[in-house]
């Protein structure tokens, strides 16, 4: 109970001042519920809209990844330069410091190893855990023309649905089969698809041609999936081409921890999505920022 002693009468109330409306830097959020937008803005930087999230959920299907032998030692580190983190509950619970504070998007599907059809995956993760470990969002691979493209439409849904119940944002990821082209007519499609089932974000590939027609039709934040290792500065450019076409930042993973240096190129990558930098000047940052880890 509060101490009515020396409480004084409101007064101040501003009649002249319209109350406060938020207007919102995350694409089709406004209408979500406060605790929704608050973890999304926990993986979206408020200031730039954007994220660098930084992906280790790989061995949920293909195990021990070259440069995520350990994640303890491989990606905690880095771990403050990500504006989130995208993992496996069980690479969290023992790899990653419960200090840390980026943004936390948790792997919740699974089933296939890479011995078997990747497509062929199921729900892997209780919401109730999401919210146990104060998940910002869960992650679910979405197969649009794979042969189980059913059901891990289902697996989406199931967790939308639970997602909406705890307040826990979803991200749809585009799983391209081998035999699929990753054009802008299907990554249009598959990223429509998830967003028009309910996910809250949408994790694709980049496309030279028409990339900006798939961020634009689709009504919630993409965000750019690194893909396979490439060179420094063709990933840096690939990063950049994506946010300048409206991309709500980069997911990347092996672009990260498979490079030479991880912590400089997470450096670059930070200043291509939030600063604009071009790929050249960011090269540029990851090679001085390179040597300097070297010389220290
Ligand atoms: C597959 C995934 C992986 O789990 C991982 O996140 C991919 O990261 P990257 O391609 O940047 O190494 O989402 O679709």
């Amino acid at each position: 109970m509060a101490d009515l002693e020396g409480n004084s009468a409101a007064k101040q109330f501003h009649p002249d001042v319209p109350a406060a409306s938020f207007t919102h830097a995350i694409r089709g959020a406004s209408n979500l519920d406060w605790g929704m937008q608050n973890r999304l803005a926990r993986i979206l930087d408020p200031q730039t809209g954007r994220t660098v999230m930084l992906a280790f959920d790989h061995g949920y299907f293909q195990g021990p990844t070259s440069g995520l032998e350990r994640i303890d030692l491989n990606i905690a580190p880095l771990a403050a330069q990500a504006d989130a983190l995208m993992c496996t509950r069980g690479a969290l619970r023992t790899s990653i410091p419960p200090a840390t504070q980026a943004g936390l998007v948790l792997r919740a599907s699974g089933g296939p190893s890479i011995l078997k059809d990747l497509s062929d995956e199921y729900t892997a993760m209780a919401m109730q855990d999401a919210v146990r470990v104060n998940a910002d969002a869960v992650a679910v691979q979405v197969f649009v023309g794979g042969v189980h493209e059913s059901r891990s439409i289902r697996n989406l849904t199931t967790l939308v649905d639970e997602g909406y119940a705890a307040g826990i944002p979803v991200l749809g990821v585009t799983a391209v089969g081998k035999e699929l082209v990753r054009d802008a007519r299907y990554l249009g499609l598959a990223t429509r698809i998830i967003a028009e089932l309910g996910a809250q974000l949408v994790k694709t590939y980049y496309c030279d041609e028409g990339f900006e027609d798939v961020v634009a039709g689709c009504p919630v934040p993409v965000i750019m999936a690194g893909g396979k290792k490439l060179p420094e500065l063709d990933a840096l450019t690939m990063a950049s081409r994506a946010v300048r076409a409206g991309a709500a930042g980069v997911d990347m993973g092996r672009n990260i921890f498979q490079s030479a240096n991880p912590a400089a190129m997470m450096t670059a990558v930070r200043a291509v999505v939030h600063d604009d930098l071009d790929p050249a000047e960011a090269f540029e940052l990851f090679r001085s920022a390179s040597e300097t880890t070297v010389s220290a």
